[in-house]
């Protein structure tokens, strides 16, 4: 699994504005889009594309277009919604699927309500959008269920990781030969017993949504 905290000032700027208790939703609603659109240039370096030959004004032109068949955007609801203008800005062709998935506060347990995938994902590139990722369950139960059904690159772009889910992540998904990616705005100090991270920014679906 390959790891990228992205070390460029303007996302460290507004991932602090965003950790800030005193920014209020539609501040943090607006700055989680923006920095999603940053992570999203990383994110994408590996996207897959084919040479292709425009016109210009003047004469032929060697370029790339985006590969067939099409990557696919897995948002996960509620939180992950909140990146999804941010990424498909970036990638405005893309198909998008959904996934809805809650932590247990107790057990910490992370618990799928909905899906609403293409069935067969085989030959796709899948990005999966979830702002935080503390203990790694819900995300490595989106990765697994994304390889289930065929994908093969799987790349998660969150605003924040801990270094105990990245750890869970990388293990529950050694089976797996695929590249898998996660693209961070930062990897902080650790988990607090509530299985928030520390510092962290506080509960991301509250906070986008109240
Ligand atoms: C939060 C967050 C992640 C998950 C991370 O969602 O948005 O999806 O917890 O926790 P984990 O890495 O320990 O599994 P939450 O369950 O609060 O649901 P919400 O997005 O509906 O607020």
């Amino acid at each position: 699994m390959q790891v990228l905290a992205v070390d460029h000032p303007l996302v460290a700027h507004k991932l602090t504005t965003l950790r800030d208790v005193r920014t209020d939703s539609p501040t943090f609603r607006r700055l989680a889009d923006e920095l999603v659109t940053l992570l999203a240039y990383e994110a994408t370096r590996d996207v897959r594309v084919v040479e292709a030959t425009v016109r210009t004004p003047l004469v032929p032109a060697q370029g790339v277009q985006l590969a067939s068949p099409k990557p696919l955007v897995v948002p996960i609801l509620r939180a992950g919604l909140g990146m999804l203008d941010g990424m498909t800005r970036l990638l405005p062709t893309a198909e998008v699927g959904f996934l809805g998935m809650i932590r247990d506060e107790g057990t910490l347990q992370a618990q799928t309500y909905a899906t609403r995938l293409p069935d067969d994902l085989s030959g796709r590139q899948c990005y999966v959008l979830d702002p935080m990722l503390a203990t790694g369950g819900t995300l490595a139960a989106a990765v697994k269920l994304l390889f289930d059904r065929g994908a093969d690159d799987v790349t998660a772009i969150c605003l924040l990781a801990a270094p105990e889910g990245l750890k869970y992540l990388d293990q529950a998904c050694e089976g797996i030969a695929a590249p898998i990616r996660v693209v961070t705005a930062a990897i902080d100090s650790h988990l607090n017993e509530q299985g928030f991270i520390i510092p962290g920014l506080g509960d991301a679906g509250d906070r986008l949504y109240g």
